[in-house]
């Protein structure tokens, strides 16, 4: 496995695994590996004979006052954590790498990035889909691989590649999960233990959404108003920040749960702000 800092080495060892004819797999990351990135890597390793993991706390999706500097940074355990699973490169640029002039240029893919998280992170997609298009640009992959925890960054980053004409497939895998149902996340470690107990209260949530639009198919409004109830009693010190159950497509508020929908939350406990979502096919 090969660790590099710079453009230059990841462009020419891809250059050479190209010729030998292997299919390139991308799995962008910020480091702090844990079973969910590795199950991407996993996939990667699956489908594409070169597999190559990038890791980049990346500053322009954060906002000001936002945890940059707190994010955590484990880079020797994830270089150790990439050779486990047969990686064959480790991207690991530095900020003058990415943006050695800043970055006048920016993506942004209209109303998929205002919506659930983009109202309360008004930046933050911009700041992703511009990363992720300089690293399509850097490495060329024939697939990326991106997880459904991040369900609306993976369906704008699916619009991005769709709507610039990027010859890249993305593949999105699913959730990986606490055995008491929180998805896993580099932001669970800011948790202490009772904030901890009190965020496996998501997935009970998003639980008991997918149980209700089963059973009767209510409005939208009356399983919001059932999951809030249950993360005010579960999660005490959690501070919603939006439950919403909208198209999966459009990420649009829905009329009816008649049909497929996602249904997604964030909400802040202690210092950590933690986001899950489940799709629900009422007709399945
Ligand atoms: P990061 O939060 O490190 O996540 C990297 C990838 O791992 C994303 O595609 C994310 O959806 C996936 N992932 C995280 N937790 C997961 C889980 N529990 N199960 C399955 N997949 C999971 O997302 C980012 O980084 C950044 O925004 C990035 C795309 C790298 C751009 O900077």
């Amino acid at each position: 496995m090969m660790p590099a800092g710079t453009i230059d080495e990841v462009r020419t060892a891809i250059a050479q695994a190209r010729q030998a004819g292997k299919t390139i797999g991308l799995v962008p990351t910020m480091g702090a590996l844990h079973e969910g990135h590795l199950s991407l890597i996993e996939a990667a390793r699956d489908r594409c004979g070169f597999v190559v993991v990038s890791i980049f706390v990346n500053p322009t999706q954060f906002a000001p006052g936002e945890d940059l500097a707190a994010y955590p940074r484990t880079p020797q355990a994830d270089l150790a954590a990439c050779e486990a699973r047969g990686v064959d490169v480790v991207f690991m640029p530095d900020f003058t790498q990415m943006y050695p002039d800043g970055c006048l240029t920016e993506v942004t893919v209209g109303d998929l990035g205002t919506t659930l998280c983009g109202a309360g992170r008004p930046t933050h997609f911009a700041g992703v889909c511009t990363v992720v298009a300089k690293l399509f640009n850097v490495v060329a992959p024939d697939y990326a691989f991106f997880g459904a925890k991040d369900f609306q960054q993976a369906t704008i980053i699916q619009r991005m590649v769709a709507d610039l004409n990027i010859p890249v497939e993305i593949v999105v895998c699913p959730t990986v999960r606490e055995p008491d149902g929180l998805a896993m996340s580099s932001r669970n470690a800011y948790l202490e233990a009772s904030q901890r107990a009190q965020a496996a209260s998501l997935y009970e949530s998003l639980c008991l959404a997918e149980r209700m639009i089963r059973q009767s198919r209510p409005a939208p409004a009356e399983v919001v108003a059932a999951m809030r109830q249950l993360l005010a009693e579960r999660a005490p010190d959690g501070q919603v920040e939006y439950v919403e159950i909208v198209d999966p497509q459009t990420l649009k508020n829905v009329q009816t749960t008649q049909s497929r929908v996602l249904v997604a939350l964030a909400v802040k406990i202690g210092p950590s702000r933690l986001i899950d979502n489940i799709v629900v096919d009422a007709a399945d």
